[in-house]
């Protein structure tokens, strides 16, 4: 038998309650399990957004993870706001989760990846970001802690001087979220990923958190399921947020009774 700590057994006894007693469709049924189902699922959006102290809770995205997050942002803002010549930076101690979409929208529209150098000790070499950062910067993309080193990057000065040259951030806060405390607010950071698996709740689950300025001027990333507003085979019109960017059913979210949750922990 397997000993699980007790936030991993409230998420368990959550999950099994909810297929014993809740499970249907979120947002896609009109009957009394769907709406149960519902409750819950957007029960766990007010308290993700209290959690990372989100303005609202329409920017708060429930993706599949981390990487989902990453790949929408990479997807939309590409479409949106990338052109040919404009620049992304990451440091050189990213995820692949955080190069690859990138490198794939660098492909795309013809923009150019910079890659910040590290220390010996594993830190970002500042004075080389300052270097890097220019009026070509749309956007900066790094990771609040390395998976591989530890290392707690300086994301405030990060996000503060890239703000100076109109740069958006996305912050990769997969090791983070679950280790400290994170107030998106405060750090004005434009993008905020993070994995549930990562802190005691089920895999295929994330959270994007967006600034409603950006996601607003975004394109959604998939199409079907809550995203649409009204489909026609002529015209297809889009939800608001944070449905726009939620196509298709996702892993459900639950609450852990109140005295179990990992939140307070
Ligand atoms: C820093 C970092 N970013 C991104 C990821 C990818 O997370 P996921 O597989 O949950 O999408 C991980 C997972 O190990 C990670 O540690």
């Amino acid at each position: 038998m397997v000993h699980l700590h007790k936030n991993q057994f409230s998420v368990v006894n959550a999950l099994s309650n909810y297929y014993l007693n809740d499970h249907a469709n979120v947002h896609r049924g009109v009957h009394s399990l769907s709406q149960r189902a519902t409750d819950q699922f957007e029960a766990v959006r007010k308290l993700t957004r209290e959690f990372i102290n989100a303005a609202h809770e329409k920017e708060i995205i429930f993706t599949r993870g981390t990487t989902e997050a990453i790949n929408l942002v990479a997807n939309s803002f590409g479409k949106a706001f990338i052109e040919e010549g404009d620049e992304i930076l990451i440091s050189a101690m990213e995820h692949h989760s955080n190069i690859v979409p990138w490198q794939m929208l660098c492909d795309e529209w013809g923009a150019v990846l910079k890659v910040i150098p590290i220390t010996d000790a594993g830190e970002i070499i500042m004075a080389e970001f300052d270097q890097l950062l220019s009026g070509k910067t749309r956007l900066v993309a790094v990771n609040h802690v390395s998976n591989s080193l530890g290392t707690i990057n300086p994301i405030q000065e990060i996000i503060t001087k890239a703000h100076k040259v109109a740069a958006a951030v996305l912050i990769d806060g997969a090791q983070s979220v679950p280790h400290m405390r994170v107030d998106v607010q405060e750090l004005d950071a434009d993008f905020y990923c993070f994995s549930s698996h990562k802190m005691y709740g089920p895999t295929g689950i994330g959270v994007l958190y967006g600034k409603e300025y950006w996601l607003n001027d975004m394109p959604p990333y998939q199409g079907g399921g809550e995203m649409i507003d009204k489909v026609s085979f002529e015209e297809t019109t889009f939800n608001d947020l944070p449905f726009k960017f939620e196509a298709g059913n996702n892993q459900i979210l639950l609450i852990p009774s109140h005295s179990e949750r990992p939140f307070n922990s």
